[in-house]
């Protein structure tokens, strides 16, 4: 279930949340697996890393590092009031 908030973003922004969340899991997977069987790095461990951080820089990179017009961050704000009443 996606919060009311990040409901309202783009399909993009929505698409690249599942992503991360999807290789963050694989990466710990990865890593509880590399724990148990005392493996501290393995390959499969770093290409995990790869790409849960792409999947993090994505979307930083269009919605984090680029300034965001304040207007259209007020009409989500304003959209959020209209929607709780
Ligand atoms: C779907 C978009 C999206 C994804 C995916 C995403 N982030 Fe972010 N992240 C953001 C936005 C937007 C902000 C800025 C929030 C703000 O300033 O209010 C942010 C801020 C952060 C911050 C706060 C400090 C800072 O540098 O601004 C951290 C830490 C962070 N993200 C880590 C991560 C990590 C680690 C991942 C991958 C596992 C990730 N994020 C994936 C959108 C995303």
């Amino acid at each position: 279930m996606l919060l009311p908030s990040v409901q309202k973003r783009p399909a993009d922004f929505k698409d690249w949340l599942t992503d991360a969340e999807t290789t963050a899991r694989e990466f710990e997977a990865v890593l509880r697996r590399n724990a148990k069987e005392k493996t501290p790095y393995s390959a499969t461990a770093g290409k995990a890393y790869q790409r849960a951080h792409a999947a993090c820089l994505q979307c930083h990179a269009k919605y984090r590092d680029a300034p965001q017009k304040p207007r259209a961050v007020l009409a989500v704000a304003f959209e959020g009031l209209h929607h709780h009443r």
